[in-house]
């Protein structure tokens, strides 16, 4: 009797040892993954420090927008009405205000991100890592819901593509 629970407890220390083998590999593939992902993040491109991806398409209702290659100058004149009613409380074309510009906004951020950032800021600011940043780079300024609807707002997306 006295062998068999010796055995059993060799055993018992083998397969643990065994596991802490198999930890270690672990923590090894952990250690190089981390660094992979370290150098991916050095060459991310950043704008006033706050990163650039083009294929994060915000948080809210839109979800796809595709921009016709000619710019509609009715939609982008109603959108310029409602710009420069609003928005320009907070927001300069070509200088830093309250706001980021709005100049060259579709080279950092995609169509479908900016008209969610109109028309959901709170849910952005909350959850998305661009609109999370831009917060902290402007003070913890809140951008408010205009309350507008998504046929105006599209309007203004055509508008920021002439400034
Ligand atoms: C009360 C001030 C305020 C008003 C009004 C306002 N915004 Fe903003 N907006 C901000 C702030 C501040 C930010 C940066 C994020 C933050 O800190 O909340 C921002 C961010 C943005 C961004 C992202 C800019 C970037 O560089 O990614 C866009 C696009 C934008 N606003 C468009 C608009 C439009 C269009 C209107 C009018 C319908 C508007 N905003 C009205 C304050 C405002």
């Amino acid at each position: 009797m006295k062998k068999v629970l010796f055995v059993l407890a060799l055993g018992g220390l083998m397969i643990s040892c065994g596991g802490k083998e198999k930890k270690e590999e672990k923590k090894e593939g952990f250690e190089m993954n981390r660094t992979k992902t370290e150098k991916k993040a050095e060459t991310t491109e950043t704008h006033e420090g706050v990163p650039v991806d083009m294929d994060n398409k915000g948080i809210g209702p839109i979800k796809s927008l595709e921009f016709d290659d000619a710019i509609n100058e009715g939609l982008a004149a109603k959108g310029e009405q409602t710009f420069n009613t609003i928005c320009i409380a907070c927001h300069a074309l070509d200088k830093r205000m309250i706001g980021p510009e709005m100049a060259g906004i579709y080279e950092r951020r995609s169509p479908e991100w900016v008209m969610n950032m109109i028309l959901n800021p709170d849910g952005m600011l909350k959850e998305d890592p661009i609109a999370k940043a831009l917060l902290k780079e402007y003070n913890n300024a809140i951008m408010l819901n205009q309350n507008l609807s998504e046929e105006d707002v599209r309007a203004v997306a055509e508008y920021l593509r002439k400034i």
